[in-house]
């Protein structure tokens, strides 16, 4: 349903004008089946949250294409792309100053349906009542915007959902709910992408992908990719050094 062609994120190594170019996504071919549950890891900075954003527009392909459902959408917009039934759970969800939770809830639906919102946001774990007239603003925790970003994902009734770390931040009584939502209840309706490094997502995944330095080293089940995973997350310098060039690398 999805494919990846020979797909590349190049961005420059720092602010500095004339500063030198970089894969951030190294050339990925890989095609995600209908209504499979995907688990995405890999080291910090290895380029997850740059794919999951270039599956969904936030990214500019620099070359190489992406086909969701037979169609070309590389050059489509996020808006586009939403439209045809892709959403998004970003790592760090914005803030909005003077939008409720229902607002959003509203946007994502596209209708006002009070008992399907009551519903859904007590699926994760929020007080329903509570927060659907509060603003989604600073004044929340990293954990309950988490949450609300996730419901309101969940809420569009995607075709594909992409979510980046959704356990971050959530209190651990959460976090096997989600798990459940995710797989249970909306998988294989929804072909799902999950970014994380949690076990529990990994435990049920139908297909873990390892990301390490922009490319795909991995596809397959939990019990090969495990002493893979042990060995890429030694090192914290991974993404900036090559081996023992770096002094730091405890490789
Ligand atoms: N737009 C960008 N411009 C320059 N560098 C970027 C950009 N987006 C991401 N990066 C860099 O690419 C690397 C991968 O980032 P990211 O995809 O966020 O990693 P992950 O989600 O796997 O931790 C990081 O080193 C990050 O700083
Ligand atoms: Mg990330």
């Amino acid at each position: 349903m999805l494919e990846l062609k020979k797909l590349y994120f190049t961005a420059p190594v720092s602010d500095d004008e004339n500063g030198a170019l970089r894969n951030i996504i190294d050339g990925m071919d890989f095609t995600f089946e209908k209504g499979k549950f995907y688990v995405i890891t890999g080291p910090n900075g290895s380029g997850k949250t740059s794919l999951a954003k270039l599956i969904m527009g936030i990214n500019p392909i620099s070359s190489g294409s992406i086909i969701f459902e037979g169609k070309d959408i590389s050059n489509l917009s996020i808006t586009e792309r939403a439209k045809l039934g892709i959403a998004y759970s970003f790592q760090q969800p914005a803030r909005f100053k003077g939008i409720t939770f229902r607002d959003l809830l509203s946007m994502a639906t596209g209708i006002d349906n009070e008992k399907k919102f009551l519903e859904m946001v007590g699926r994760v774990g929020i007080c329903p009542l509570s927060f659907l007239d509060k603003e989604v603003d600073a004044r929340l925790s990293g954990g309950e915007i988490k949450k609300i970003e996730l419901a309101t994902t969940i809420a569009s009734n995607p075709k594909l959902a992409i979510y980046d770390e959704p356990d971050t931040g959530i209190d651990l009584w959460t976090i096997g709910p989600m798990v459940s939502l995710l797989k249970k209840e909306l998988t294989p309706k929804t072909t799902s992408i999950v970014v994380s490094h949690n076990r529990a997502f990994l435990d049920v995944a139908d297909v873990i992908i390892i990301i390490d330095k922009g490319r795909i080293v991995y596809t397959g089940d939990l019990k090969k990719a495990l002493p893979l995973l042990t060995d890429l997350s030694i090192c914290a310098y991974h993404y900036k050094c090559e081996g023992d060039q770096d002094a730091r690398c405890l490789r």
